[in-house]
């Protein structure tokens, strides 16, 4: 069976932290879509380690470790993750394997994101400028290379006739960056690439699978920002939600077993695009410095507000999520009182359905639930039961609403702080 874990929310949930955790009971952890704009953060032996391309699994010496077919791959950003960890897990490359099928993000994808998102002005999706939009725009419209490609003694003259294609699109925007200094490096890192353990990833899982091997599907990014059902267009271009994992990895929708779906005890988005539980207050701020909230990737500090329980069940309901895990609680432990939304005032109108037209509902006006503080600070605690009784009141009403019970709350960076729920 296959496992997922998935964010729920605009991603950042903790999908990184509790992977690294999961991983001690699986065999492989295998990422199905995004590509570097993901910053999954891990703490080893107390060093915090931010992984993009990586599955979060490598710190498990047991684990092997698959860059799905889903994927987009930097070769730059990659070589320089390696060189990162290398020296923390000296048998990564025998552990780690990519599919061939996954598609490159070369030079002039990366030019395209930052001149396509500059010419958008106010309207900018606020893109991590990884490259993510244009590589998979490549991918749809069939256009890309892959890794398969780099081992074939044609490589170059593809990459060519691509990247002049890609200069010509260049030519009709007036802001472009200078990409030409980056085409040594890529070269350089497809050398790395072509020495990486490259296999046909669908046979390779199902090989794994038959012989009873337990493998978790690693999510990047959050289902608000699925391309399908996210809040387009202020999305990422691939399908976050667990249907992605099927084409992302080559697996059938019969395998998959339990879908972990990751929420923070409020909500963070960074980029622009709707937020309904945005705060703009002092809250927001105090939420945004308790959490540290600043982008694992780009450093961009995260816009915060409440948890969004109308958003959370249409994510919840998407993926078909049998197991909740609630993410940095102990961030809670000074605010008064906490807030949920319950429903959404559109127009005059209550509802507890997502909106279409979530971005142009200007009259949207989240109605709240509120709760009391904890009782004690939950930094700290070890196990369930010495959760404040108000805690657990949250906990039940979320559990209620969303219809899935939570299965882990995580109270702290650390792999271990995290409170199995009985
Ligand atoms: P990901 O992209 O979903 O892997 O999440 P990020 O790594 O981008 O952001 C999550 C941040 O929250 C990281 O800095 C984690 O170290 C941190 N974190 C995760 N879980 C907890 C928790 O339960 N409590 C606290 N205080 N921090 C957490
Ligand atoms: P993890 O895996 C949070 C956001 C960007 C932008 C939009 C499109 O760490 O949770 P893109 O670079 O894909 O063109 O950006 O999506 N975004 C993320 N936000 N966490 C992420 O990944 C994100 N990956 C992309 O900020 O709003
Ligand atoms: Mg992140």
């Amino acid at each position: 069976m296959i496992d997922v874990l998935l964010g729920l929310q605009w991603g950042d949930e903790g999908k990184g932290k509790i992977v690294d955790y999961l991983a001690d009971n699986y065999d492989i952890i295998a990422r199905f879509q995004g590509g570097p704009n993901a910053g999954h953060t891990l703490y080893v032996n107390g060093n915090k380690v931010v992984l993009h391309t990586i599955p979060s699994g490598v710190f498990r010496p047991h684990c092997l470790n698959l860059i799905g077919n889903g994927v987009v791959i930097d070769p730059v950003t990659l070589k320089g993750e390696l060189e990162k960890i290398m020296p923390m897990c000296p048998d990564l490359l025998s552990r780690l394997f990519v599919a061939q099928r996954a598609h490159l993000i070369l030079p002039t994808h990366r030019a395209l994101d930052a001149a396509s998102e500059a010419a958008k002005g106010v309207d900018k999706i606020g893109s991590t400028l990884k490259g993510i939009g244009p590589a998979y725009m490549d991918k749809t419209g069939r256009n890309g290379l892959r890794v398969g490609d780099i081992l074939s003694p044609d490589f170059k003259a593809k990459y060519d006739k691509l990247a002049a294609k890609h200069k010509q699109m260049l030519k009709q925007y007036d802001n472009t960056v200078e990409w030409e200094q980056w085409e040594a490096p890529f070269f350089e890192a497809i050398e790395g690439l072509r020495k990486l353990q490259i296999v046909n990833g669908e046979y390779w899982l199902d090989n794994h699978l038959k012989n009873g091997k337990k493998v978790l599907a690693e999510g990047a990014q959050g289902s608000m920002l699925d391309i399908d059902f996210g809040t387009y267009p202020f999305v990422t271009s691939s399908n976050t939600i667990a249907a992605g994992v099927c084409s992302g990895l080559g697996v059938a929708p019969s395998r998959v077993g339990e879908v972990y779906g990751i929420t923070k005890a409020y909500c963070t988005r960074v980029g622009s695009g709707p937020f309904p539980t945005e705060l703009f207050d002092a809250t927001g701020d105090e939420l945004r410095k308790a959490g540290s909230e600043f982008g694992a990737t780009t450093g961009r500090p995260r816009r915060c507000g409440w948890i969004d329980l109308v958003a959370l069940r249409y994510t919840v309901m998407l993926s078909g999520v049998t197991k909740l895990i609630i993410t940095k609680a102990d961030i809670l432990d000074e605010f008064n009182p906490i807030k949920a939304a319950v429903a959404y005032n559109v127009d005059g109108v209550e509802t507890d359905e997502l909106p279409y037209g979530l971005s142009d509902a200007t009259a949207l006006v989240p109605v709240y639930k509120a709760f009391q503080a904890w009782d004690t600070p939950i930094s700290g605690v070890t196990n369930f039961d010495e959760l404040p009784q108000t805690f657990k009141d949250y906990c039940n009403f979320v559990e209620e609403y969303l219809g899935t019970k939570i299965a882990f709350i995580s109270n702290g960076t650390g792999r271990d702080q995290l409170i199995a729920v009985s």
